[in-house]
């Protein structure tokens, strides 16, 4: 430590021995007068390795703009909350407490309350799933899922393949764990499945070991698209014909707005594919209750790095849970967020359609997100304080991104502003793009060495309710 040390803090702070315990340790720990409140980190030399992957987004301050009540917020995930009934969640809530509150507030099965784990089993027959309640694992969201099968699966280097654009809080989980993402090229139908086995040939050719494919079949984040019925035995059977394991995340495929769910990738393949859900998006976020199916020697080792973790999920979100699965219409509510949801989709794409004919984007037929294209010499992330200003923001599409690319794209929601807030946010967005546009025909293009923020290399989150 001691060098950077001493650049850091100069000769102000006078070198101490480290010895482990007692007051010279305490000296050496104290900041040196004047110093309180500075941000310098004496431990910058301390850290593992894997923290060079984990950056915060230099657009977080900004966020912290866009949550005042003037600005449209166009950028976060958040379900619509408010559509729920809360009288009677909060009647279950305490129903299940007076009968069951010592259960409750103790620890629990690191595994996961076994009552949940059946109720899980008829969530996922909605699509097509049959399976049992022993290979379930239930996890603190499904973002810790994402975390344990990372850290079971992968050593620094390995490669994992994801989908062009990904999820930004996978691309986190996966930096954090030193892997080496890989994008697949995606369209309208999804994964491209022969770019996927180029890829993955490529990659083999060039010595690499590839681990899994992560993707998101259902009304993806960021995109909006849906992997296609016939795409799905395809993925399925060249990731099996490689030896590479499928992660399929699936946190909105029952908020589907015009049809039945697709059958999911894991009834195509039990040993091949680790499937994950969650409640975020169809029932609460906040309960912090997903799961992961998978095949039975793999969840042993995800109970083991679950326990190692965190010792158990919370039992008082998992009977919370059950008990408004067991006691409430949750279907009719799934129904309820799908048509609220509908109606923000057809404001987004309408707005869209009406007020900004430079630029293109994806329709999603189901879950939160629409994938807007910008005209060419246009960099999303650039133009964000300008967006904020003008009281609108999005996610600039650098976040989705492992190796930085994504400046000309742009993730909108409609799952949170009522449907005139969208319109108004479309609005002001409109403006935006039509006022870079005259910029860009007086000064020509975006040069990203001016000072201004430009493509950037690895993960950066921008905020977690925004992932
Ligand atoms: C694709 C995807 N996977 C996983 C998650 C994590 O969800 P949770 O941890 O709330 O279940 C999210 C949250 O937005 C998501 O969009």
């Amino acid at each position: 430590m001691g060098d950077s040390y001493h650049a850091l803090y100069g000769t102000a702070y006078p070198m101490v021995p480290l010895i482990p315990c007692g007051r010279e340790r305490r000296l050496f720990m104290t900041p040196p007068q004047g110093q309180h409140g500075s941000r310098l980190d004496p431990w910058t030399q301390s850290y593992a390795q894997r923290t060079a992957g984990m950056t915060a987004s230099e657009i977080r301050a900004l966020f912290a703009v866009a949550s005042r009540p003037e600005v449209v917020s166009l950028a976060g995930g958040m379900p619509y909350l408010s559509a729920l009934p809360m009288d009677t969640v909060a009647a279950t809530v305490a129903q299940m407490l007076a009968t069951q509150g010592l259960t409750a507030l103790q620890y629990g099965s690191g595994q996961g309350d076994p009552t949940l784990r059946e109720q899980i089993l008829e969530v996922m027959a909605l699509e097509g799933i049959s399976a049992h309640a022993d290979d379930i694992v239930v996890t603190t969201g499904s973002q810790q899922a994402l975390d344990l099968v990372t850290r079971i699966f992968i050593d620094p280097g390995d490669v994992v393949l994801a989908e062009a654009p990904s999820y930004v809080g996978a691309l986190g989980v996966f930096a954090a764990y030193q892997a080496e993402v890989a994008h697949v090229a995606s369209d309208d139908d999804g994964l491209v499945p022969h770019a996927l086995e180029e890829r993955i040939l490529g990659l083999k050719a060039a010595g690499k070991r590839i681990k899994f494919l992560y993707s998101v079949p259902n009304f993806h984040n960021p995109a909006g698209t849906t992997l296609s019925v016939q795409r799905r035995p395809q993925i399925v059977e060249i990731c099996q014909r490689h030896g590479i394991l499928v992660l399929e995340d699936n946190p909105y495929g029952l908020l589907g707005f015009d049809r039945e769910p697709y059958a999911a990738m894991r009834t195509l393949s039990e040993e091949g594919v680790v499937y994950l859900g969650s409640f975020s998006k169809t029932f609460a976020p906040g309960l912090r209750v997903g799961w992961a199916l998978a095949p039975h020697a793999v969840r042993e080792k995800l109970v083991l790095a679950s326990e190692s973790a965190i010792l158990c999920p919370s039992a008082y979100s998992q009977m919370t849970v059950s008990a408004y699965l067991a006691t409430c219409d949750w279907k009719a509510q799934i129904k309820v967020y799908r048509e609220l949801y509908r109606e923000r989709r057809d404001a987004m794409i309408e707005s869209l359609g009406a007020m900004l004919p430079q630029a293109s984007w994806t329709h999603p037929d189901g879950g939160f997100y629409v994938w807007l294209t910008l005209p060419e010499g246009l960099n999303a992330k650039a133009m964000l304080p300008r967006a904020v200003t003008e009281r609108v923001a999005y996610v600039p599409g650098t976040a989705f991104f492992a190796d930085g690319t994504g400046h000309r794209n742009v993730r909108l929601s409609y799952c949170y502003p009522d449907p005139d807030r969208i319109r108004e946010g479309v609005r002001r967005f409109a403006g935006v793009v039509q006022a870079e546009l005259e910029l860009l025909e007086t000064f020509g293009p975006y040069d990203a060495s001016a000072g201004r923020p430009g493509p950037s290399r690895g993960v950066q989150f921008p905020a977690p309710d925004l992932s």
